[in-house]
């Protein structure tokens, strides 16, 4: 298994912050960090000082992907094999991006999809998991990264080689099924360690709203996906997906529409990347069962 990077952290910019702060804490269940320097607002889904950041801004959407290297020689080899691919990865001069990432250090490149990605050493851990009450069981990320991230954009192709050939990533799967009349989706799974994809890529149409469609976490305990799945029914949320479980990656989830349009997928018992991978086919149906949009029963009072 080759094993250099993982899902460090996720950084947001969206224009209302507020709405984002409850939904992030009291709905998905994560444990609220201190604000970076720069004051993005920050959560964390284990002993990572932060693994989401919102920041104020317009872009209402994915503003860096963070890589985290597992040493300094993968970090080191991440960058050279970026630069080779056309895509060299910058350190900034001043220490202050760093800082503010709480990692030792870091690089950045501008990813085809349209947001940064930050490919970085040593993020700042505590001594244990920040408590999670409401996801009583914690969250799975010990040697896979805090979750994945799916992003939709127009320049597929381009992107599918910047995060293999540049980030080495490698494909798990893919999948291709229609979505309306003469329009198929098609969607590249890609992982850099155990955790069946890191990031999955899926081919726009044509430019949409928001590049990013869903981050994951996944949950220690079947339970707290039904525990998070009530909490979102409680607060009114969009359910786009209910619960169901994924053909490729077998993930039992839910999804929950964010207040700033992104999605939030909460799920439990995903298969591993196991050496050698022998399962990289297409898939042509997004769920084994389940997933339909949640509609609220209708009203029979009047
Ligand atoms: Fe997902």
């Amino acid at each position: 298994m080759n094993h250099a990077l993982e899902l460090g952290y996720l950084r947001i910019e969206a224009a209302d912050r507020g709405a984002l702060a409850p939904f992030f804490t009291d709905v998905i269940g994560l444990a609220p960090g201190e604000p970076t320097e720069t004051g993005d607002l920050t959560w964390t889904d284990d002993d990572a000082a932060q693994r989401i950041l919102v920041g104020a801004g317009e872009r209402n959407d994915l503003a860096a992907l963070g890589f985290e290297a597992v040493d300094e020689r993968a970090w080191t080899a991440t960058l050279a094999r970026l630069a080779a691919a056309g895509h060299p990865a910058t350190e900034p001069d001043d220490e202050n991006r760093a800082r503010d990432r709480r990692v030792a250090r870091l690089a950045t490149v501008d990813a085809p999809w349209g947001s940064a990605v930050e490919v970085v050493l040593g993020l700042e851990r505590g001594p244990a998991p920040a408590p999670t009450p409401m996801v009583a069981g914690g969250f799975l990320t010990a040697g896979q990264g805090f979750g994945h991230a799916v992003v939709a954009t127009t320049a597929f192709d381009e992107s599918v080689r910047f995060a293999t050939e540049g980030l080495g990533m490698v494909q798990s799967d893919w999948l291709v099924t229609p979505i309306a009349p003469g329009l198929d989706l098609e969607v590249r799974f890609l992982h850099c360690n155990a955790r069946h994809h890191t990031l999955a890529l899926a081919r726009a149409p044509f430019e949409l709203p928001q590049r990013l469609h869903h981050v994951m976490f996944e949950t220690n305990d079947r339970d707290d996906v039904g525990r998070a799945y009530d909490r979102a029914f409680a607060a009114g949320l969009p359910l786009p997906n209910g619960l169901g479980r994924h053909d490729n990656d077998h993930m039992f989830s839910f999804y929950v529409a964010s207040p700033a349009g992104f999605q939030v997928e909460v799920g439990h018992g995903a298969r591993l990347i196991v050496e050698p991978w022998t399962d990289d086919r297409r898939y042509d149906r997004i769920s084994a069962w389940g997933h339909q949009p949640v509609v609220p029963a209708p009203d029979q009072s009047s």
